[in-house]
């Protein structure tokens, strides 16, 4: 296995789209930023830089970081922030991950902007499962492009407890697409050659919504998702939820002449303004002698932006090989469950300017706790034993029984409890969690996801789930494996993993304005009795707080 190495410098420069100029935070100048390659069991080395004027953080996603939380990244989790002008150096250790996984920034608002593929191809001398592509292509979907700046929404977001206003475009690789105004001139145009197979590497880096995405004219074969393969699955169409990745192999098989539109489109439970009729494009042209018959790419359809249906029939029909070379070995039987509600709530209002329903604001909780940043981070915290820093009730089942569908809840449930209260596991301790969705204050699909692990989806469903029935219908046998999962509007997901990771690692709902009213909590991996088995001793200089 090789290292490799790079240098992120963290700069503030001037981008414009859709016609306005901004400052925004990139890596390298870059936005989208650079795509690190790699292959399986590399490790990867980045110097970051901070030259901007604000603090950040870097988070590698989906990268498992084995007995490594120091270079995990979220801030005051596994870290405090790298300030202006401080430096820090992750160590990024891949050990399974095989496919699409992805970096970006883990502080504020910052990975609007801050963001950008892993690629972890096979080790050397080992082969694709699936017949080897022409070329690759990085496919970045964002929901970025804010005229008045991510982070000015963030601040009235956390001001007034408001929802955050929809971004003013969705992105490919950046660009908006030619369907919005002033924005012919960056579409990112794929050029490909007829009878060639490519491989698209997708990744949902929105903040807020899950996305619908096809390519006009084309099937696609879903071959991987979140670093790991998956059996192929033809499909018109995918839903990529904020967090995942998918690999797509799309065979160049239609008429050359033509220019076809790949595009994503929100998938959301409210309309909002424009979203159903306004999509992100890029540009898929053959190469070809022949004169284009039309300057006009063919559009693809896609479903209807509440199309729940369409939705959970995609992500719920992924399944892993589970053959020799893909092994499955999800846990037949289970040590500790855990049994976690995703809510929005309402908080009282100090002042006059709260801007969620009813004059209060919004929170967002885990078993009616919604979590709270504490001033030091927990890894460090748990490692020095320093006391006071947070709490280790995060509960297993929430605090009442209520109707998780139900539209009238009582008034006690839309108050949450703030605290930064974790749970702590046994090192191998065979897991269960249950995500469970809710209607209390408004339902949405909320992506889970995990750091430091992935784990089996062996079960979803809508409603409540049922303890007794549901697991009987479990997927034991090949299971997807994931490390962030869309538990659909009012509905459950069921995962498992072994908890042979230890470390300090963050759980939270991808939606970013969800993340920060509160929709987290951690779970520390206690060491095993090996020497295999325990945290790696932190590196010399981690940032201070
Ligand atoms: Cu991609 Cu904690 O996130
Ligand atoms: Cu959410």
């Amino acid at each position: 296995s090789m290292t490799h190495s790079h240098v992120f410098n963290v700069e503030e420069v001037p981008r414009t789209r859709l016609c306005r100029t901004k400052s925004i935070m990139t890596v390298n100048g870059q936005f989208p930023g650079p795509n690190l390659y790699a292959r399986r069991g590399d490790t990867i080395v980045v110097k970051v830089h901070n030259h901007a004027s604000k603090n950040v953080t870097i988070h590698w996603h989906g990268v498992k970081q084995p007995r490594n939380p120091w270079s995990d990244g979220p801030e005051f989790i596994t870290q405090c922030p790298i300030k202006p002008g401080a430096s820090f150096t992750y160590t990024i250790i891949l050990s399974t991950e095989e496919g699409t996984v992805w970096w970006h920034a883990h502080n504020d608002f910052d990975r609007a902007t801050v963001h950008g593929a892993i690629v972890v191809r096979p080790r050397r001398g080992t082969r694709y499962p699936f017949p080897h592509p022409f070329q690759e292509f990085v496919i970045m979907l964002g929901r970025e492009w804010w005229n008045r700046g991510a982070n000015a929404v963030l601040e009235e977001a956390l001001s007034t407890g408001g929802e955050v206003e929809s971004s003013d475009a969705f992105t490919i690789n950046g660009q908006p697409g030619d369907l919005y105004p002033c924005s012919s001139a960056g579409t990112f145009r794929m050029l490909v050659e007829h009878g060639k197979t490519y491989l698209l590497r997708v990744v949902n880096a929105a903040m807020s919504n899950g996305l619908f995405f096809s390519v006009a004219s084309h099937t696609v074969v879903v071959v991987g998702s979140d670093g790991n393969y998956v059996k192929p699955l033809s499909a018109d169409y995918i839903m990529i939820t904020p967090g995942e990745t998918m690999d797509l192999l799309l065979e160049a098989n239609q008429p050359p002449d033509v220019l076809y539109y790949m595009a994503g489109r929100a998938f959301s439970y409210l309309s909002l303004g424009s979203f159903p009729t306004t999509a992100t494009t890029a540009i898929v042209e053959y190469v070809s002698d022949l004169p284009l018959e039309s300057t006009k790419p063919l559009q693809p359809t896609l479903p209807y932006y509440n199309d729940t249906a369409a939705a959970t029939n995609f992500s719920f029909a992924l399944r892993s090989p589970a053959n020799a070379a893909h092994p499955v070995d999800v846990p037949m039987t289970v040590d500790q469950d855990m049994f976690i509600v995703a809510a929005i709530n309402e908080l009282e209002c100090p002042q006059a300017s709260c801007a969620g329903p009813n004059g209060t604001r919004l929170r967002a909780s885990l078993n009616n706790i919604s979590f709270v940043d504490p001033p030091i981070d927990i890894l460090e915290a748990y490692y020095a034993g320093i006391e006071g820093v947070f709490g280790e009730n995060f509960p297993n089942m929430p605090p009442y029984y209520y109707n998780f569908t139900a539209t009238d809840q009582p008034l006690s449930l839309l108050l949450p409890t703030l605290g930064t209260e974790v749970r702590v596991l046994e090192y191998g301790a065979r897991m269960e969690v249950v995500f469970q969705g809710t209607s209390l204050v408004t339902g949405d699909n909320h992506p889970m996801h995990l750091h430091g692990y992935s784990f089996y989806v062996v079960g979803w469903g809508f409603g409540n789930f049922d303890k007794e029935r549901d697991p009987l219908r479990y997927n034991l046998e090949d299971p997807p494996i994931k490390n962030t999962v869309g538990v659909p509007i009012n509905g459950w997901v069921a995962v498992r993993f072994t908890a042979n990771n230890p470390g300090v690692w963050f759980m939270h709902c991808h939606i970013e304005r969800h993340m920060i009213w509160g929709m987290n909590t951690v779970l520390i991996v206690k060491d095993g009795e090996g020497s295999k088995e325990k945290v790696l001793p932190p590196p010399r200089h981690m940032p201070p707080c």
